[in-house]
C-alpha cells in the first residue's frame, strides 16, 4: 500500500498567512501542519510515501522533511504540481509512484485524533474499489457530503447547499490503481478543477465504494482561519497543554 500526501494549492482561504508560504507548512501547535498526515500514514503501517506539492515554497518541503527520518522512514518521494488543478489532478501526478498498488490519499491539511490503521487493514482485504471515511459535522455544506440509503452511499455531493446527511467525507481516501483511469475521464468542474468527489462518485456508480465512520476528532485545518485555530486547540491538550 502506498501513501500520497497532497500539499499543493494556493491556500487562498488563509490569506495573508499563505501569501509567502504554503498552507501545509504553517504551524499547528508545535509542528508544521504536514507532519500530522505523514505521522498518521506511518502509524497505519504505510512507509512508502509521496508528497505532492507546488508553488514557490515547494523546495521548503525538502528542507523540512528530507528523507523523513524524523518519522522513521528511509526516504520520501516528492513530485511537483505545476498549477493548482484540484485534488484529483494532484493525485494523478502520483500514478508512476503508485503503479499497480493500492493507495491511501491524505490531504495535507487534515488532522485526526485517532488511527486509520483498522480502516487501512480493511481496505487491504477489500479486493478492489475504494473506501472513504466519514465524520459527523456541524457544517456539512463546507465539504463533500454523502447521501446514504440503508447502509450504502448512493452519491457524494460537493459543498451542497442542502446537505443530504450530517456527514463530511474527510480528506483521507483509499483507492485501487483504477483511480488513475478514472481521473483521466474527469471533466473540469465549475471551479476549473478535477474534483475528488467526481472520483468517489465513479466508484459509487460501479458499486465498489465502502465507507467507515472515523472515531475521534477530525480537523480540516486549512478550511478557514477559524478551522486552523480549532485544529491548534484540538492538538494542544494531546500534548499536555
Ligand atoms: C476537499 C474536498 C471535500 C472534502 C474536504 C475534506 O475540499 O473537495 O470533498 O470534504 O476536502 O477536507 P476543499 O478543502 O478542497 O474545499
Amino acid at each position: 500500500m502506498k501513501g500520497v500526501v497532497l500539499a499543493g494549492g494556493t491556500g487562498s482561504r488563509l490569506y495573508p498567512l499563505t501569501k509567502i508560504t504554503n498552507k501545509h507548512l504553517l504551524p499547528v501547535f508545535d509542528r508544521p501542519m504536514i507532519y500530522y498526515p505523514i505521522q498518521s500514514l506511518v502509524e497505519a503501517g504505510i512507509n512508502d510515501i509521496m508528497i505532492v506539492t507546488g508553488g514557490e515554497s515547494a523546495g521548503d518541503f525538502l528542507r523540512l522533511l528530507g528523507n523523513g527520518t524524523q518519522f522513521g522512514l528511509k526516504d520520501l518521494n516528492y513530485t511537483y504540481q505545476e498549477k493548482a488543478g484540484g485534488i484529483a489532478e494532484a493525485l494523478g501526478l502520483a500514478e508512476h509512484f503508485v503503479g499497480k498498488d493500492k493507495v491511501v490519499v491524505f490531504l495535507g491539511d487534515n488532522i485526526i485524533e485517532g488511527s486509520i490503521r483498522e480502516a487501512v487493514n480493511g481496505f487491504q482485504r477489500q479486493k478492489s474499489g475504494a473506501k472513504i471515511l466519514l465524520k459527523e459535522v456541524e457544517n456539512p455544506q463546507s465539504y463533500g457530503v454523502p447521501e446514504i440509503t440503508g447502509d450504502r452511499i448512493v452519491r457524494v455531493e460537493e459543498k451542497p447547499r442542502h446537505p443530504q446527511s450530517p456527514f463530511a467525507v474527510i480528506g483521507i481516501y483509499m483507492y485501487d490503481s483504477r483511480v488513475f483511469d478514472i481521473i483521466r475521464t474527469l471533466p473540469s468542474s465549475a471551479r476549473g478543477e478535477l474534483e475528488i468527489t467526481d472520483v468517489n462518485n465513479a466508484y459509487i456508480e460501479s458499486g465498489e465504494m465502502t465507507y467507515e465512520i472515523l472515531e475521534g476528532w477530525w480537523a480540516d485545518a486549512g478550511e478557514s482561519i477559524e478551522a486552523l485555530l480549532k485544529a491548534n486547540n484540538l492538538v494542544a491538550p494531546q500534548k499536555g497543554c
